[in-house]
């Protein structure tokens, strides 16, 4: 061999081995990047498995289960809007006479009946409080104030007015 052929061979090689040093050093790197970035999922195959997993039948009442709620539900709207206590009054002794009084007048489990010495401590708690004991009920040491005077039909309003006759009317 010559001496100018073994020098190319001596050069030829160390090109070859750096050559496979970058194949296996972007070799290494590939592996790395592809175990670091979390996997693609497919819409397709989430598709596929949601319909997979998806259950079984589903109830069907048909046009005329529809039709019937339909009308159940507006007719319950109707009736809702219909139940207006007392004619939807705002005149708190209609009220009074209505119902309160059922408790109010005679005392009747401890109610506290329209005179000063039962409702000065109470309308001293403020009418805040009156309004709201009377329209979410109230439990105290006397007895247990129903939510609405026990009609839920009441508007808060209507409640609140029949609160400040009340108190108009203690004596
Ligand atoms: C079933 C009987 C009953 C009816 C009906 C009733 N109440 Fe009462 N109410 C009570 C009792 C009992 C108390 C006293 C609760 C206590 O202090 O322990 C009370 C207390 C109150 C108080 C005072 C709350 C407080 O903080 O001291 C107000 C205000 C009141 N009622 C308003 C009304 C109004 C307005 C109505 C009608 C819409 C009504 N009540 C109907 C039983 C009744």
């Amino acid at each position: 061999m010559r001496n100018y052929d073994l020098d190319f061979l001596k050069k030829f090689s160390l090109v070859i081995g750096f050559l496979v040093l970058v194949t296996l050093g972007l070799q290494f790197l590939a592996y790395h990047l592809n175990k670091a970035i979390p996997p693609e999922v497919s819409q397709v195959a989430l598709q596929r498995t949601q319909s997979r997993i998806a259950p079984l039948g589903a109830v069907y009442a048909g046009a005329t289960g529809a039709a019937a709620q339909a009308a159940a539900a507006s007719a319950a709207a109707a009736s809702a809007a219909s139940q207006v206590a007392y004619g939807g009054t705002k005149d708190g002794s209609v009220i009074f006479g209505n119902l309160c009084t059922g408790c109010h007048t005679s005392g009747a489990g401890g109610a506290p009946t329209l005179d000063a010495a039962h409702w000065s401590a109470r309308i001293a708690q403020g009418k805040d409080t009156l309004y709201k004991h009377a329209i979410e009920g109230f439990h105290g040491a006397a007895g247990v104030m129903p939510p609405k005077g026990g009609n839920p039909a009441l508007s808060e309003d209507q409640v609140k007015a029949t609160v400040d006759w009340m108190v108009s009317q203690v004596k």
